[in-house]
């Protein structure tokens, strides 16, 4: 459990940081150990493995939470996208505007519906959809906007719902990356129509596997998700659609629901790792991110920004600091799109090729956060 200790990691004898990561997982589960270990055990002898009182306790848990009106929990969050979509009825023909500068699951989904995405540019401070975009997209074959709060922060949610109101459109938010991240007064996933949530390990909220879950508003697509969920219906031998085998297991359900009660504290943790980068890294080739100060950002990822990334890169990797790049290109530059004819957008083909994300999770320790930025402020 939540010890004084518990974010002390191993030093070597030189003192220099031992094997660092852009995420260690390992350390996270050593907190939680004891009671999730009890839990999968209480579970393994129960019998009941599959959307049991786990999974029913975590979504009451989660909604609450959230403060939402329904909440279920799925197989991932690119299920939880694909299921949101088809709730809504969205297929061949249709179109949903998006954002280029994300993870492919995104534009994934709307591709597996049958439906076409089209790409509004970015804001190159936030990396979030920039709602001005949106507007002039809007076709009769819009059926839909979904947004992503990227890394951990919120996108302009408020004028975003404003433009899916006044045409008339379901608005999706993507929140794989921001669980726990706000806008004003509202936790991201409560604005849209429906918000789509993923538990892959190294979100903000991870279980030891694939999980994911969508926040509604509307009772009738809640009614309709849950029967996508299972093969199309919710009794034995209903098949009302054609639907998918996507739940949550009764393990992951059990692991998240110990976690989410320490989800605060979890989310604090990666703030105060942000607030020590901010406080030490002091180079000006380098730009930090850009926090709105109308949310809170969750920092599901610390990116940067350098005019020449290559040249950082080999500087990263002499000092054996490990990073990651998200995203690497706009989406529709992956050879899946290749054939589609998308033109460049301007923000985005800049940021992609600028952008370079920090190592950053709860217990990523002050002695490797000091490291990290030492080696960049010597970057010239
Ligand atoms: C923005 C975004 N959307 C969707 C997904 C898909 O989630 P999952 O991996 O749980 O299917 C991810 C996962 O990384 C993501 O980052």
């Amino acid at each position: 459990m939540w010890t004084k200790g518990s974010y002390c990691g191993k030093k070597n004898n030189k003192g220099i940081h031992k094997k660092m990561k852009t995420f260690d997982l390992t350390e996270q589960y050593k907190i939680f150990k004891k009671d999730i270990n009890k839990k999968i055990l209480d579970i393994l002898s129960s019998g009941s493995y599959i959307l049991g009182d786990n999974v029913k306790s975590f979504e009451q848990n989660v909604r609450k939470y959230l403060n939402t009106r329904y909440a279920l929990s799925c197989n991932s969050g690119t299920d939880a996208l694909v299921m949101s979509l088809r709730a809504l009825n969205i297929g061949s023909n249709d179109q949903v505007i998006t954002t280029p500068f994300t993870y492919f699951a995104t534009s994934e989904a709307i591709s597996l519906v049958g439906a076409k995405p089209i790409f509004a540019d970015i804001n190159p401070h936030t990396f979030n959809i920039n709602p001005k975009k949106i507007e002039k997209l809007i076709t009769k074959r819009t059926k839909a906007i979904l947004s992503v709060n990227l890394f951990g922060q919120a996108c302009e949610l408020d004028k975003i719902s404003r433009i899916a109101k006044k045409y008339n459109l379901p608005h999706i938010e993507d929140c794989a990356q921001s669980f726990g991240a706000t806008y004003k007064t509202k936790q991201t996933g409560s604005y849209g129509d429906l918000g789509c949530f993923s538990f892959f390990p190294t979100k903000n909220l991870g279980c030891f596997g694939d999980g994911g879950l969508i926040t509604v508003k509307s009772r009738k697509i809640y009614e309709t998700l849950l029967k996508l969920r299972t093969h199309g219906g919710t009794k034995r031998n209903q098949h009302d659609m054609i639907g998918y085998n996507s739940r949550l297991d009764e393990i992951q359900a059990a692991i998240l629901d110990v976690k989410l009660k320490h989800i605060n504290k979890l989310i604090k943790k990666r703030i105060d790792v942000a607030q020590s980068y901010y406080k030490l890294i002091k180079n000006k080739n380098i730009r930090l991110p850009y926090k709105d100060s109308n949310g809170k950002h969750t920092f599901n990822q610390f990116t940067i920004r350098v005019e020449n990334r290559n040249k950082l890169e080999k500087h990263l990797r002499k000092h054996k600091i490990p990073y990651g790049i998200y995203y690497p290109k706009p989406i529709y530059k992956y050879k899946a799109y290749i054939n589609s004819r998308y033109s460049d957008l301007p923000m985005v083909e800049k940021v992609s090729n600028q952008c370079l994300s920090l190592p950053i999770y709860p217990e990523l320790e002050l002695r490797n956060i000091k490291i990290i930025s030492n080696v960049l402020n010597d970057y010239e």
